[in-house]
Parts: C-alpha cells; sequence; structure tokens
C-alpha cells in the first residue's frame, strides 16, 4: 500500500518487525489489559448477585438500578482523573493505585452490612474500573507500532470481555455450589451472593503483581526527561527499527502535548472541536444500543420471561461467550478492514436483531403481570440476543476503545479522552439506572429505544466519523472529519 493510499506519513520507525519484538509488545499489552479484565470482571459480577440483592436487602427494582449502577459514577470519576494524574505519576504506578481499589472493593461488598454500605463499595470499585479503562488503552497505544496498535489495542476488549465471561462463570458455579442458587448459601457460609463478589479479589491481587514487573509507558519517560529508560523500552519493543527516530518523533510530538485542559477542546460550532464530538457520540452510542443490559442484568432478564434460574444464568454465559468468540473476530479484523466499515456493519447488525427482540418482547403475552415468551419467540429471542452480542463484539465494544486511544492529536489527546470516557460512563449509567423502571413498564419498550439507537449510530457513522486506520499518533492532526471542519 502506498503512503497515499494509506494515508499514512511511512517514518519507518514501526520496528524491525521481528516476532521477538512484536511478541514483547504484545506481552506488555497484554498485561496491561489485564486491568481491561478486572473492568469486565468488577462491572458484571454483579449479574449474577441482582436477584439474591433484592431477597436480602428488601430492595426494590428502582434500588436495584441504583445499586447495579452505583460503579458506573464511580467509573466516570475514575476516568476523569486517571490520565491527568498518570501524567504526574506515571501510567503503572496508577495500575497499581487501581488494581488496590480493586481489592478494597470487592473485600467491602462481599462484606457489606446494607445498601448503603455496599453502594458505597461499589463506587469505589468503580473508580477503579474507571481508571482501568483510561490507563490501559493509554499505555497499549504508547507501547504499540502502530501497524499492530488495532489489534493490541483490541486486546483492551477481548480482556474485558474475558472479564465479563469469567465473572458470569464464576457466578454460575457459585450459585451451583450453593444451597437454593444465586439466593442460597455457600458450602463455606455465607451468602453465594457475598462470595461472587469476593471472587474479584483474585484477578486484582494478579494485577497488582503484573504491574510491579512492566516497564514504564516510553512516551511518559520521554515526556519526564528520562530518554536512556526509554530507549531501553522502545528497544525491546521495536527490536532495531530506528529507536532514536523514534523517540525524537515522540519528543516532537511532546512539545505539543497538553495535560487535560478543556479550554484546548473548545471548538467554534457546537461548543468543541469536531473530532471530541465525534469521541462522545461514539461513546455514548456504543453505551445508547443497551449492551450492558445483557452483561448487567441478563440473569434476571432471562428469569422474568419465563426462564429457570439455572437456564438464565446459563443463558448469561453463553452470550458471554458468544462476546469473547466475536472480539476475535475484530481483532483479526480492525487493522485489515479498518475502523469504519466494522462500525457499519456492526450498527446494522445490531439494529436487526434489536428489532426483533423489541417484536419478540412487545408481543409476548403477559402472564401473571410478566410478559413470558412463547415457544417460537422464545428461541427466536435467544437468537437475536446472542446475534446482536456479536455484532456489537465484533465491531463497536473493540472499535471505539481503539478509536478512542487514537483519534485525536497530542495536543487534546489527555482532555479529549478524559471527556469521551466520562462521557461514555455516564451513558452507560443512564442505560444501567433507568433499564429496571423501564423494562418494569415495557420490555418491548426498553428494546425498542435500544434498536432506534443502533439506527441513529449507523447514520452517525456515515456522517461524521474518519478512518484512523493505519496512521501515526504523532499524525493525527490532520484527522478529517467527514462533514465537518475543524
Ligand atoms: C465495551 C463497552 C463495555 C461493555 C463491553 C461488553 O467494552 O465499553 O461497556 O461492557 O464492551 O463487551
Amino acid at each position: 500500500m502506498t503512503d497515499q493510499e494509506s494515508g499514512t506519513r511511512d517514518t519507518g520507525r514501526d520496528g524491525d518487525g521481528t516476532s521477538h519484538s512484536s511478541f514483547t509488545a504484545a506481552l506488555l499489552a497484554g498485561a496491561a489489559a489485564l486491568g481491561g479484565f478486572l473492568f469486565g470482571y468488577d462491572s458484571s459480577v454483579i449479574n449474577g448477585t441482582v436477584d439474591a440483592l433484592k431477597e436480602h436487602f428488601g430492595l426494590s427494582g428502582f434500588v436495584v438500578g441504583f445499586v447495579v449502577s452505583a460503579a458506573l459514577l464511580g467509573c466516570a470519576v475514575g476516568a476523569w482523573f486517571a490520565g491527568p494524574i498518570s501524567d504526574r505519576i506515571g501510567r503503572v504506578r496508577v495500575m497499581l493505585i487501581a488494581s488496590t481499589l480493586f481489592v478494597i472493593s470487592s473485600l467491602g461488598s462481599a462484606l457489606a452490612f446494607n445498601p448503603v454500605d455496599l453502594t458505597f463499595w461499589r463506587l469505589v470499585g468503580g473508580l477503579a474500573i474507571g481508571a482501568a479503562s483510561v490507563i490501559a488503552p493509554a499505555y497499549i497505544a504508547e507501547i504499540a507500532p502502530a501497524a499492530l496498535r488495532g489489534r493490541l489495542g483490541s486486546l483492551q476488549q477481548m480482556a474485558i470481555v474475558l472479564g465479563i465471561f469469567a465473572a458470569l462463570v464464576v457466578d454460575y458455579v457459585i450459585a451451583r455450589v450453593s444451597d437454593g442458587g444465586a439466593t442460597g448459601t455457600f458450602p463455606w457460609g455465607g451468602g453465594a451472593w457475598r462470595w461472587m463478589f469476593a471472587s474479584a479479589i483474585v484477578p486484582a491481587v494478579l494485577w497488582a503483581l503484573i504491574a510491579t514487573s512492566i516497564p514504564e509507558s516510553p512516551r511518559y519517560l520521554v515526556k519526564k526527561h528520562q530518554r536512556e529508560r526509554a530507549r531501553r523500552v522502545l528497544v525491546r519493543v521495536m527490536g532495531h527499527g530506528d529507536v532514536d527516530g523514534k523517540i525524537a518523533d515522540i519528543e516532537r510530538s511532546i512539545a505539543s502535548d497538553r495535560p487535560v485542559r478543556l479550554g484546548d477542546l473548545r471548538g467554534s460550532r457546537l461548543g468543541l472541536l469536531p473530532i471530541v464530538w465525534v469521541g462522545i457520540l461514539l461513546s455514548v452510542f456504543q453505551q445508547f444500543v443497551g449492551i450492558n443490559v445483557i452483561f448487567y442484568y441478563s440473569s434476571s432478564l432471562w428469569q422474568a420471561v419465563g426462564f429457570s434460574e439455572n437456564d438464565a444464568m446459563l443463558t448469561s454465559v453463553i452470550n458471554s461467550l458468544v462476546n469473547v468468540v466475536f472480539t476475535l473476530v475484530a481483532i483479526a479484523l480492525v487493522d485489515r478492514v479498518g475502523r469504519r466499515p466494522l462500525l457499519l456493519g456492526g450498527a446494522a447488525g445490531m439494529a436487526v436483531s434489536l428489532g426483533l427482540l423489541t417484536i419478540c418482547f412487545a408481543t409476548a403475552p403477559i402472564v401473571d403481570g410478566e410478559p413470558h415468551l412463547g415457544s417460537l419467540a422464545g428461541p427466536v429471542a435467544l437468537v437475536s440476543a446472542n446475534v446482536f452480542v456479536a455484532s456489537f463484539a465484533a465491531t463497536w465494544g473493540p472499535v471505539v476503545w481503539v478509536m478512542l486511544g487514537e483519534m485525536f492529536n497530542n495536543f487534546i489527546r489527555a482532555s479529549a479522552l478524559a471527556v469521551a470516557a466520562a462521557a461514555q460512563w455516564l451513558a452507560n449509567w443512564v442505560v444501567t439506572t433507568t433499564f429496571p423502571g423501564i423494562s418494569g413498564f415495557s420490555l418491548g419498550l426498553a428494546y425498542g429505544i435500544y434498536t432506534v439507537f443502533s439506527v441513529l449510530a449507523f447514520l452517525f457513522v456515515i456522517k461524521a466519523v474518519p478512518e484512523t486506520k493505519g496512521r501515526e499518533l504523532e499524525d493525527m492532526d490532520e484527522l478529517a472529519v467527514p462533514g465537518a471542519r475543524a
């Protein structure tokens, strides 16, 4: 491919392409991405506990919505501050702080006395999840050569979905070995739901241990005038590529680096720079298609439409396995096909599958005040839910995280990433708190809303999302937003 075709200024500094250096880059990216595993694990481990929390604390659907989503408010705050703090103390130290917060919050949630302190501990966990959501992709983008960046960036999403999968499997296993399922007592004593929360301590401790052994990001080191240390890290990830040239590139780009300053994001149209709006809207659409309704509430959702607890929890596990498998598809495609085609295909697939779910739920007959899926609607809903998860996993899930890490120039990257990530968590919070209320009124309405948003997401990509495949981070200034002027 020529430079013109790829839209990239080829600096020839991507490394020597030896498998050894690529392997090291992948290993370091994988270590950072463990933060993503905890993000997935901690945010969705609540799935198996929802009914038990209702019963144990006597909570209404609305209050449960609040407890489930409390972590997400913490996430917005964590995502906001992680960037600026990591500019001061380094990416790796922020990983250590986040893993400690993960441990504290899991322990606190497991031992919670009442819904108030549970909410507090979930908020603390949220700080860690939010921090991990920003710091792991930033570290990966800073360590990865451009040619591998999409694939390595998707590692973060891979880790998130593996975390979700592991949490739902552990929830399922704990429910099975307890007497009385998720609402029963664990063989070692204590409610099953407490053990579900406690289980998150294991990956948190592991991340802390791994974070103590990975090097700082070269970009951070150069910024702190530790050129020699940066050089050593770059040699490990680039092999015999032009390491000095790369350092010079970083130095040049750092000269225009700015800390989080919201004023930098101001633009003439609509208050913010167009590219910042693109980041915010990508985040918001990624959430408004309702993906996390599946990952946080599916066990109680499927029970509400007539499944047994066992079948409902197993269905959640299958959904999350589909999520893992199709994330692999995204990793294979993201640097080949590019970001825009994936986003378009994914939005189309989600619109169709969500539309089918809407029809199934809206037309289900009401039995004892709840909609019950019949012998035709049941299987159609199950297949549609999995097609929805697959469409999301192969596209919007990973691609949005990859793009947020790479689409902003150095001048606005820190600020724009903070704003976009916080917007994503707030959007997630809105969907997660409102779902129990809206679905209590009508499940069809809830899914109808998500269908509309996936159609809007499709139109938004056509109109406003630029392609970022193959560009160097140092080149993002030239990024043009289709249909807008910076
Ligand atoms: C993306 C979303 C996250 C969601 C996950 C599901 O990472 O940002 O909110 O839980 O995909 O796979």
